[in-house]
């Protein structure tokens, strides 16, 4: 039975990822800062497989004690625990650009190579984290959030490089407009929900379980050539740009 670890697993498109490896027949580890959410998914999940840890990412002392707590080292490791503060550029105050930067680029780091530690002597193991399509490009009034999700993008290609010849991957995924998580509150209004789904190519927002497919697709036998790579998982939008803007052919 492989064993994952999801950061950030006890609500939205985490808890989606932990489900669908459950349904796999991986034991599921999930770690989450949210100590009511925490308590609450164990017995959501009605599994005797999963696990429930309170941590933050960002703590290293807490992520060091909580692979202590797992005992094995996990097989998977999916670094999806993030924020984002919205707010113009100018207006941000450090301390919360700083934040967004020590849980959404500090906290992959302290997990990924706590993990590769534990994962080395096995010789064998499998990171996958979560960036977005705001690796890529701006959006508005995203703060920090773009950056540390480029950063991530470029942390993983740095450990694939380096870790590979021990048997070890390290991948990330790109999610687009997500119906779920942290967007909930966006797609709540149904003008903003009806032109950002329009504007997929594939004509839908994505779900959380779009995005669960994909860390199981990479972490099968199937993706196990995989290394060092972003997947896009957005229906088509970042490179549908053009889309809705006129053109006269001819
Ligand atoms: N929802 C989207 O539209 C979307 C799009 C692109 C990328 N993403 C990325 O997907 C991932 C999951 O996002 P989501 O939409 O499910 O968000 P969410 O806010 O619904 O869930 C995030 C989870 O991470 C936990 N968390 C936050 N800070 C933490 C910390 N310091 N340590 C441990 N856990 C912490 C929260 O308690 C929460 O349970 C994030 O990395 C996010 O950037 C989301």
């Amino acid at each position: 039975m492989k064993f994952a670890l999801v950061t950030g697993g006890a609500a939205g498109i985490g808890a989606a990822i932990a489900n669908a490896l459950l349904g796999k027949g991986y034991r599921v580890a999930v770690a989450d800062a949210n100590a009511q959410a925490v308590h609450d998914f164990g017995p959501s999940a009605a599994s005797q497989h999963v696990t429930a840890h309170h941590c933050d990412v960002s703590d290293g002392d807490a992520v060091t004690s909580l692979f202590d707590a797992l005992g094995a080292a996990p097989d998977l490791v999916v670094n999806n625990a993030g924020i984002v503060r919205f707010g113009p550029l100018a207006d941000i105050a450090i301390a919360d650009f700083r934040r967004v930067v020590e849980v959404n680029l500090m906290g992959v780091f302290a997990v990924t190579s706590e993990a590769v530690r534990r994962m080395l002597p096995r010789g064998s193991g499998h990171v996958v984290s979560l960036t977005s399509i705001n690796a890529y490009g701006p959006g508005p009034g995203s703060g920090a959030y773009p950056a540390t999700k480029s950063a991530v993008l470029q942390l993983m290609r740095q450990f694939a490089m380096e870790y590979g010849p021990q048997g070890l991957r390290f991948n990330s995924i790109a999610p687009g407009f997500i119906d779920g998580g942290m967007s909930t509150p966006i797609y709540a209004d149904p003008a903003v929900r009806a032109v950002r789904s329009a504007g997929v190519p594939l004509g839908r927002l994505g779900l959380p379980e779009d995005i669960a497919n994909a860390v199981c697709f990479l972490d099968s036998a199937e993706g196990g050539y995989i290394n060092g790579h972003d997947l896009v998982v957005d229906g088509g939008v970042t490179h549908a740009v053009l889309k809705n803007l006129p053109r006269t052919n001819g």
